[in-house]
Formats: C-alpha cells, sequence, structure tokens
C-alpha cells in the first residue's frame, strides 16, 4: 500500500495523505542552519549543532506522535472555526491534502470549506533562517474574513539542558516584540551573543511569546485558546516558556489570493554591538534588519527559492543514469544523492531517530559518508578531510566523536573503536580519485587540534597503518578495541550493570580479542595507501604497504576462515565468533562482503564459497540479514549485540549499511543479477509498495528493517541518516553500473544485468562531462570501451582536457 507518489520530474515525493504510517520528513538547509519537517508540519530547526543551538522545541517520544512543529492555524472569522493546512495540529479532514517533499523544501497544502492554502517551507542556500511561505485563495462566491495565527515554541539553546533544567529554565525566558518581528533572547544578557526572531510580512493584530497565554492552560496544540476565541494578548513572556505567535487578519475577495511570509531565524551580533542603546537589554538590530527585510518580500522569497532548485540541479547533475529500471534512476538521480547530502551536513545528529542532544559527527561514520557526496561538493569534502583528521591522535587513533560546533574531539565517547582509522585512508583515497588533487597530501595537519603538532595529511594516512601494526593479536589479525565497525560486537565490555555503556565501558584488558572485519578494511586501506605512495614516488613505502596487506589477507586465510565462509572474530578467550562451531551468531555478512571486497584467498575461490553461504543463510525477501542465527539470549562476552532482541538492529535485521558490501563483492565475482536483486531488496523505492509494512519513507534509505526472526519482518526503523546511503550509493553507481573513478581517471567496467540491454550515464569528472552509452552485445561482461569513436585499451579513461566526452561500452 502507498501513501503517495514519486513525482520525478520535480525530483519530489508526493504525500497524499496525512496519516502516514510513521512521520516522514524531510530537510531544509544546506549550511549552518538546518530544519526537520514532517509532512504534517512538525519538527524543528537549530543553528549548526542540534543540541547547543536549538531554536525551536521539539519532544522526543510525545504522543501523539510528531506533535509539534512550525504550525499555523487558519480562522474563519465569520462562523469561528479553525483548522490546519498542514493537517496537524488539528487534523481536520481536508480536501487535497498534498505534502511535496523536495530537494530542500517542503510543500504543505490542503483546502477547507472553500479555502486553499499552501505552505512552501525552505531555507535559502546563504542565510540562517527558514522561509515560511503561505499562500491562502478564497475559492467560494463570498467575501471572507480569516484570521490566520502561525505558532512556534522557542527551545532554550541547548537542548538537553532544555529538557532537564526546569528550576532554571523557567525563570529565564525573554523575548522583544517590534513590530512584526518577535525576538527570542534568552541569555541574551549574559554570555550569548545570538538570538532567534519570528518575523511576519503583515502588520500584526496581536501576537503572544507566552506559551500558556496562547494555548490556555492545560491545553495542546491542537486547540489553543486564542486562536479558539480568535483574540491575542500581545503577552510578553518572562520565564516559563516564550513562544512566537503572530495574528494576523485577512479579508479575501471571492477567489482572491494572498501571500503572508513569515521567517524563523537565528542571528548572532558583534559582542560589542549587542544591545541598542549600549547599557540596556534591548537588542540591537542593524545587522539584522536588513536581513529581515530582505526575506520578507516575495521577489526575493522566489529569488531564493529558485536559486536553491538550481543549486540541487547543479548537485545532482554530476551523475544521471537512465537505466531500464525506474528504482535504480530515481535513487541515483535524486534520492540516494540526495540522502547522500543529508548524511554530509547532518551525520548521525538530528532525525526522528537521532535526538540531536546524543551523539556529534562519528568519525567512522562521517568519513563513510564522504564516498557518497565526495562528487557533489569536492570543496567541502576536503574540508571535512582536514576536519577529522585534525581530531586523530598521535598515535593514529581517532577520537570516536567530534563536535560539530567545536571540531574537537569528544572526549566523554573515548577512543579505541580500532576501526576507526582504516576509514579515514578509504575517504581520502576516494577523495584523490575523484579530484586528483594530490596537492591535500602535503597539507599539514594536527593531531587532536593541537598547534604545533603538524604533520603532513599523508604522515597522518601512514599512522592509521600503523595504529593497526600496532595491535594485533595472537593469530595476527587486528584487535578489535571497544569495538569495530559493528559497535555493538563488545567482546572486551563484559558489562552486567544497567545502564553502563557498551561502546565507551572496557572492563577486561583487550589484548585476545580480534576482528576479521578490521583485518579487511587494514587490506584494504594498506592497498589505497600503497597505491597514493606509488603516485607520490615513494616506491618502497608502496612496495611494503602491498607486503603487509597481502600478509594480512594471508593471516585471514589461515586464521579467519571458517570452511564455508568468514570468521567474524576471536573473542575475549581466543574462541571464534561467527563460526559453525557457535550455536548463535554462526555466520555474519560483513566480513563475507569486505573481505571479498579486499581480494582475501581469491586464487583459491574463498569468496566464491562465502557469497553463496551469504545467499542460502542470509538473503531474504526484504534484504540479507546480518547474522544468524539470531542471538535469542544475552551473551555477557559479546556485549550489545546480544542485548537486542532477535531480528531487530545488529542482532540479524537487514542492517542495511552492509547489504552494498555483498552487492560489491557480487559485482567483484561477477555475479551481475545477484548484485542487482540485493540492490533492489532494499532500495526503497522498489519498496514504496509495500510502505504499509516498511513504515518508513519510501524515499530514503533506513538503517535497520526488521529480519525474518522478529515478528515485524520487513518494518524499518531509523531512516535518514545512515552509513547505508553512501555505500548503496557507491555500490550502485561504481560497481554495478561501474562508473568508478580511479587515482588516474575514470574507470568504465559495469556488471550488466542479464535482463538489461544497456543504459547510459552523464558523468561530470574533473572538469569533463562524460556521455557514456552502455550496451549488451552479447551474453558475457566484457567490456570494449571506445572513446569518441577511438578504442580505447582497457577501462581506464584518462583525464581529458575537453569539455566532453563520448564514450560506447560494449558489454559481451
Ligand atoms: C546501536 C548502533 C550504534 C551505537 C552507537 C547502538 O545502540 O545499536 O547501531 O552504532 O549504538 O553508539
Ligand atoms: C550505526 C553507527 O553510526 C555506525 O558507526 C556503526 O558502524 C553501525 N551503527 C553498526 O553498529
Amino acid at each position: 500500500m502507498r501513501f503517495g507518489y514519486f513525482d520525478d520530474v520535480n525530483r519530489e515525493y508526493v504525500i497524499t495523505r496525512p496519516d502516514t504510517p510513521l512521520p516522514w520528513i524531510n530537510y531544509l538547509g544546506m549550511r549552518d542552519f538546518f530544519s526537520l519537517i514532517s509532512n504534517t508540519a512538525g519538527g524543528y530547526a537549530f543553528y549548526q549543532d542540534a543540541r547547543l543551538r536549538r531554536i525551536t522545541r521539539y519532544r522526543y517520544n510525545n504522543v501523539p506522535l510528531d506533535m509539534g512543529g512550525r504550525y499555523l492555524y487558519l480562522r474563519d472569522d465569520e462562523g469561528g472555526e479553525f483548522w490546519s493546512p498542514t493537517w496537524m495540529p488539528t487534523r481536520h479532514q481536508a480536501e487535497d491534502y498534498t505534502c511535496r517533499h523536495g530537494m530542500g523544501y517542503t510543500h504543505i497544502g490542503s483546502t477547507y470549506r472553500g479555502i486553499r492554502a499552501d505552505v512552501r517551507y525552505f531555507v535559502p542556500l546563504d542565510a540562517t533562517l527558514e522561509i515560511w511561505d503561505l499562500t491562502v485563495e478564497n475559492l467560494t462566491e463570498s467575501p471572507r474574513e480569516l484570521s490566520v495565527f502561525s505558532s512556534v515554541e522557542f527551545c532554550l539553546w541547548d537542548a538537553q539542558d532544555d529538557a532537564t533544567n526546569f528550576q532554571r529554565n523557567l525563570n529565564i525566558g525573554e523575548v522583544e516584540v517590534h513590530d512584526s518581528v518577535i525576538y527570542h533572547k534568552t541569555e541574551y544578557r549574559e554570555r550569548r551573543d545570538h538570538f532567534a526572531y519570528f518575523a511576519c510580512s503583515e502588520p500584526l493584530t496581536g501576537f503572544e511569546t507566552q506559551r500558556e497565554a496562547f494555548l490556555g492552560a492545560y491545553r495542546g496544540w491542537e486547540r489553543p485558546q486564542a486562536v479558539e476565541r480568535g483574540v491575542t494578548s500581545n503577552s510578553l513572556s518572562v520565564g516559563w516558556s516564550p513562544v512566537g505567535v503572530h495574528h494576523v487578519r485577512l479579508r479575501l475577495a471571492p477567489g482572491e489570493v494572498r501571500r503572508v511570509i513569515f521567517l524563523l531565524g537565528y542571528h548572532e551580533n558583534p559582542p560589542d554591538r549587542k544591545f541598542d542603546p549600549p547599557g540596556s537589554h534591548t537588542i540591537d538590530k542593524t545587522t539584522v534588519a536588513p536581513v529581515i527585510g530582505k526575506y520578507l518580500q516575495p521577489g526575493q522569497v522566489d529569488g531564493a527559492f529558485a536559486a536553491l532548485r538550481t543549486a540541487w540541479d547543479g548537485l545532482l547533475n554530476v551523475f544521471q543514469v537512465v537505466s531500464p529500471d525506474e528504482h535504480v534512476n530515481r535513487m541515483v538521480n535524486i534520492w540516494n544523492a540526495y540522502q547522500c547530502m543529508i548524511t554530509f551536513n547532518l551525520s548521525r545528529s538530528a532525525s526522528y531517530f537521532e535526538s540531536g542532544i546524543g551523539r556529534g559527527m562519528g568519525f567512522r561514520d562521517s568519513n563513510q559518508d564522504l564516498l557518497g557526496f565526495v562528487h557533489m561538493v569536492p570543496e567541502r569534502a576536503r574540508e571535512r578531510l582536514l576536519d577529522l583528521a585534525a581530531t586523530q591522535l598521535e598515535d593514529g587513533g581517532a577520537y570516536h566523536q567530534y563536535q560539530p560546533l567545536t571540531k574537537r574531539g569528544n572526549d566523554s565517547v573515548g577512543s579505541n573503536f580500532n576501526d576507526d582509522p582504516a576509514w579515514l585512508v578509504l575517504s581520502t583515497a576516494a577523495y584523490l580519485k575523484e579530484t586528483g588533487d594530490w596537492g591535500i597530501l602535503d597539507v599539514p595537519v594536527p593531531y587532536e587540534n593541537m598547534p604545533g603538532t603538524e604533520t603532513p595529511l599523508l604522515e597522518h594516512l601512514q599512522r592509521c597503518i600503523q595504529y593497526t601494526q600496532d595491535r594485533l593479536g595472537p593469530h595476527g589479525l587486528p584487535l578489535i578495541g571497544r569495538a569495530d565497525w559493528n559497535d555493538c560486537l563488545n567482546l572486551n565490555t563484559f558489562s552486567d550493570q544497567p545502564g553502563e555503556s557498551f561502546q565507551t565501558t572496557e572492563n577486561r584488558n583487550g589484548q585476545v580479542a580480534e576482528s576479521t572485519v578490521i583485518a579487511a578494511l587494514f587490506i584494504l586501506a594498506a592497498k589505497e595507501l600503497a597505491e597514493i605512495s606509488a603516485h607520490q614516488g615513494l616506491t618502497e613505502e608502496s612496495v611494503r604497504l602491498n607486503r603487509l596487506a597481502a600478509d594480512m589477507a594471508e593471516t585471514v586465510q589461515r586464521s579467519g576462515w571458517d570452511g564455508g565462509w568468514f570468521l567474524r572474530a576471536y573473542d575475549h578467550f581466543g574462541e571464534p565468533v561467527g563460526s559453525q562451531a557457535c550455536d548463535e551468531g554462526q555466520i555474519f555478512i560483513e566480513p563475507q562482503g569486505l573481505c571479498t571486497m579486499a581480494g582475501v584467498g581469491l586464487a583459491e575461490g574463498l569468496p566464491y564459497t562465502a557469497l553463496d553461504a551469504v545467499h542460502a543463510r542470509l538473503t531474504t525477501e526484504h534484504g540479507i540479514l546480518l547474522l544468524q542465527p539470531a542471538f535469542t539470549r544475552y551473551h555477557l562476552h559479546l556485549g550489545e549485540i546480544t542485548s537486542y532482541p532477535p531480528g531487530f538492529k545488529e542482532n540479524a535485521s537487514i542492517f542495511c549499511h552492509t547489504n552494498p558490501w555483498v552487492m560489491i563483492a557480487e559485482a567483484i565475482l561477477g555475479h551481475t543479477d545477484r548484485a542487482l536483486e540485493a540492490y533492489l531488496r532494499i532500495n526503497p523505492s522498489q519498496r514504496e509498495a509495500i510502505s504499509d509494512l516498511h513504515r518508513c519513507e519510501p524515499y530514503v534509505y533506513a538503517q535497520t528493517i526488521a529480519g525474518a526472526d522478529s515478528p515485524r519482518f520487513g518494518e524499518a526503523k531509523n531512516s535518514w541518516l545512515t552509513g547505508t546511503a553512501a555505500w548503496n550509493y557507491v555500490a550502485i553507481t561504481q560497481w554495478i553500473l561501474g562508473i568508478r573513478p580511479d587515482y588516474d581517471g575514470l574507470r568504465i567496467e559495469p556488471v550488466l544485468p542479464t535482463g538489461w540491454e544497456g543504459f547510459s550515464v552523464t558523468r561530470h569528472y574533473r572538469g569533463t562531462t562524460y556521455e557514456i552509452k552502455v550496451q549488451r552485445q552479447g551474453p558475457g561482461n566484457d567490456c570494449v570501451v571506445r572513446v569518441d569513436g577511438q578504442p580505447l585499451e582497457g577501462t581506464l579513461l584518462p583525464q581529458s582536457a575537453k569539455e566532453s566526452v563520448a564514450v560506447e561500452v560494449e558489454i559481451g
């Protein structure tokens, strides 16, 4: 069952009924100012940091679901009836409800009692504010007297403190109102240099800034007293809960259309220009007034919206495909790329499953996210890489997270996630392959942000490799530390205390537990660094790194092969994890995909056997399970993975991040159909038809789909902020479609599914547009490539000085 449809031409998902199984959200904002907005206008906004600069309040875990956001109320001032054009919070049965989630904007509208109302929400590219562009139309034959009420509830900046520290916070709220602008300035009197504002393009009939004055005691957003009465009291909040509410009266002639613009913004003042007059507590509006003045003009709003659309065209046009499969086209051309940009911006901080207070920028996560966005924003990828590298520890290890406001490593989360360093090498490799910007390797970058510790980036990468070298276990495999990619496989934790963090507690000295996943990542990283070194003329270093990779591959073959598949780990007692010898958790997905990608035992055919085992034991109609059999009880020596009920999260769900590793592995082995099938099974657009089961948004990947052991098999959770986005993008574009950036050019190696006659791709790469046409000539999968009519030797298109190049590929 569906709750809407894809409008690919406009790059939108159109939701046609408001009661989606879960709130289906979108993100507004590309830099600094970000908003989450649901299909019924729920959500919140923040500036840069979802915890420390939260602009509006949002109650996670609230009932009813998703109550709180950027709500408008329309009131028929003749009869007194009122409703919300976005369905929530009043939940009136309006006609023609539609929500169009597009690239960086959301448009929600409906018709009620002859009044059509549409709100377009977006954040302009270069401003720190959110625009609500409301259009109201009188569809009836008679004049109508309407009131419009806007509403937001301000957060007192630190979202964590705001939700807990009531003894203080109920005393500190402060606002100011001038003309049609409500300023929220809690703590501005003391150490803050920033305030929020909520502006309206119309003269106000009245306003409210005190929550209780608007809602009335013991009432909620669905029936505010001020709206019910049609009267506002111009309350000025001191303490308690500041809100922003504008009251505007509109008289609409038959057929008349009116536009009202609201701005919800964030602004910083220079420390010596905070107050006007100096010495007072009144905000100096000199620098904010022009911004407000600009965006309250409809022409400016339209211009900013057009600029936003153009910017997205530019980002998405870097890679466009026309294939025989609409789900491939739609995800590659629009939604998967979009989601990659969102994970770039937000890492794992704020979604409807991430509260925005718990997690900073993950080191491992951000490095992997980069794989999916580097081609769209290479300059920002560069900046991100250098930021990440600057948090690295001198021994090559990494802070597991850093805070976006300070860009400093987050002490409270700890290091010793022993996979972390490898990801920095892989992301840098991806950056170099995309851009050819070798100069980045010479950039001096500090460790732990400490001035004076700078070394060239290249040395950071070398230390990443050394870090693993320095931490090998009894079998010569890398020690796992707190955890590897799988945060929940905690082999040194032995936690028996409720509430203890599985990830940051280390109760046993971890000198035994080893990980084949880190081994595979090490091989991949060492090989990349070998190529990079060779490129830099460091021949010996390159040979050395290749040897390290080969030695590790041998070690995995010797001690990490279980007979039918790759082992997952050795535990604290040196016993195998992910082995036929285990009762539960016999086979894990991660090493099968990653060790195949790393080429372990290829000559001996091990990857073929391993992937057959994945096919036989882990593959389901909804995707590939993380492990089987699911753990049915808590195993002290395995940690959080066994804390989840069977079929959920790391305990045997379809953990979507891992599936693309198998897709890539299948593609490498030439299993073209199995690669595409694996891709399509978890493709959100393909799953749209079962939205009632899947329940999360059909336009973006979710982290997890409940596995076969769970009673909710097929139900997704944790949509949006997941490494699934980047890896699926890499799997389909680089390994199945086979358009793969390499150090010295663009590699063209499609693995064409048997049912496909061909496809075409437009790819912008290092200043050249490649128009690539792939056609099947025979049943095989060999590639013959012609460039501008000339045959090419091999499959690597060298960098071109031309503006555009025509590439024909024959597969047979
Ligand atoms: C989740 C993991 C996540 C970890 C982060 C765990 O509870 O299951 O998916 O990586 O938290 O700390
Ligand atoms: C989500 C985390 O953000 C990611 O870093 C981790 O690899 C996966 N969960 C698997 O545990």
